[in-house]
């Protein structure tokens, strides 16, 4: 098995055998951030460039300490500093990037779309999308799944419950499509106005979160994306915290060894109580953790030559128009 594409634009479509050696390859590297030098020389030469376009604190530095583990050079450009705020475009600043000779471009961008944009525009590198809008969030499912497989040894006949903000959610499309992909059972739990229906074909889907917590084998709380409420979503935050905090009491529903993740960053007390995610049903850290070894083989697979080949993209088959809903995830 290689893996044969040359961006890794979402999880939609990418075959079981594909996502599965991902994270197989991702857990060959975990080790590596174990060692006291946390170094191997496997990308020496190779650049990565980070163009982050929205906040982020995991994302953008476990990528760069996966390119430095790997000993790649890494170079991080943020929205506010670039050029985009001088008026030059997305497509301007990658092309101009591009012409620099790196081997990955990561992007991050609040409009969903925009990594499949660069990747059908901008030659000569792959392109990692490291969160588009409300749609994928592709190295965030991978170390979600990587860090169940690794509590689990198995993924596929699991209970996944998701629950929070949906609608707005990349970390539960991206979640969602590879967990299905890979036979685990998944529920999705939120308010009305945030449980798209469509997705009904996928997955169960309900309001009521002890129903939701009941017999699961891994909560995921969605972060509540506070930026995306101003469209009357929710009545208020005490609301939403009255009917969708996961606390204690809800995990008392869930099998004996129910485990919880989060993608962060936390609102405490409005989607997770502190005593949760502090708890010993919390794998947050480990995920954290985890979001290293899949970003050092994500940049692995796609820089080093392991691909045979630069002929796909994982993009799906439906394209995302750049106007789509905005978020941060
Ligand atoms: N999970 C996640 O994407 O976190 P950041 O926004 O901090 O990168």
């Amino acid at each position: 098995m290689a893996f044969r594409r040359q961006h890794l634009l979402g999880l939609e479509g990418l075959s079981k055998e594909e996502i599965l050696f991902l994270l197989d390859t991702a857990a060959s590297f975990q080790e590596i951030s174990t060692r006291d030098i946390k170094k191997v020389p496997t990308l020496r030469g190779k650049t990565v460039v980070g163009m982050f376009f929205e906040p982020s604190t995991r994302t953008r530095v476990s990528f760069e300490i996966a390119a430095k583990r790997m000993s790649a050079d890494f170079v991080s450009l943020s929205g506010s500093v670039s050029s985009t705020a001088k008026g030059e475009t997305l497509l301007d600043t990658a092309r101009n990037l591009a012409a620099m000779r790196p081997d990955v471009l990561v992007i991050r961008h609040p409009a969903s779309g925009a990594a499949h944009f660069l990747a059908e525009r901008v030659a000569g590198c792959s392109v990692v999308n490291a969160g588009d809008g409300c749609h994928e969030h592709p190295t965030q499912a991978l170390l979600d799944l990587l860090t169940i497989r690794e509590r689990k040894q198995r993924l596929e006949g699991l209970v996944v419950t998701i629950v929070g903000d949906i609608l707005h959610s990349r970390v539960a499309r991206s979640n969602l499509y590879a967990l299905r992909t890979l036979g685990a059972q998944v529920r999705l739990c939120g308010p009305p106005t945030l449980l798209p229906r469509e997705f009904s074909a996928w997955a169960d889907l309900t309001s009521d979160l002890a129903a939701a917590v009941s017999g699961a084998d891994v909560v995921l709380v969605l972060r509540l994306q506070r930026e995306r409420q101003s469209g009357n979503f929710l009545p208020s935050l005490d609301e939403y915290a009255r009917y969708f905090c996961l606390t204690e009491d809800h995990l008392a529903r869930a099998r004996a060894d129910v485990i919880v993740l989060h993608p962060g960053p936390l609102n405490r007390g409005v989607e997770i109580a502190s005593s949760v995610a502090d708890g010993p049903y919390s794998v947050i850290l480990d995920q954290v953790a985890n979001g290293v070894a899949v970003r050092m083989a994500v940049l692995y697979l796609l820089a080093s030559g392991a691909r045979e080949e630069k002929s796909e993209t994982a993009a799906p088959a439906r394209p995302v128009a750049l106007s789509q809903r905005r978020s941060a995830g």
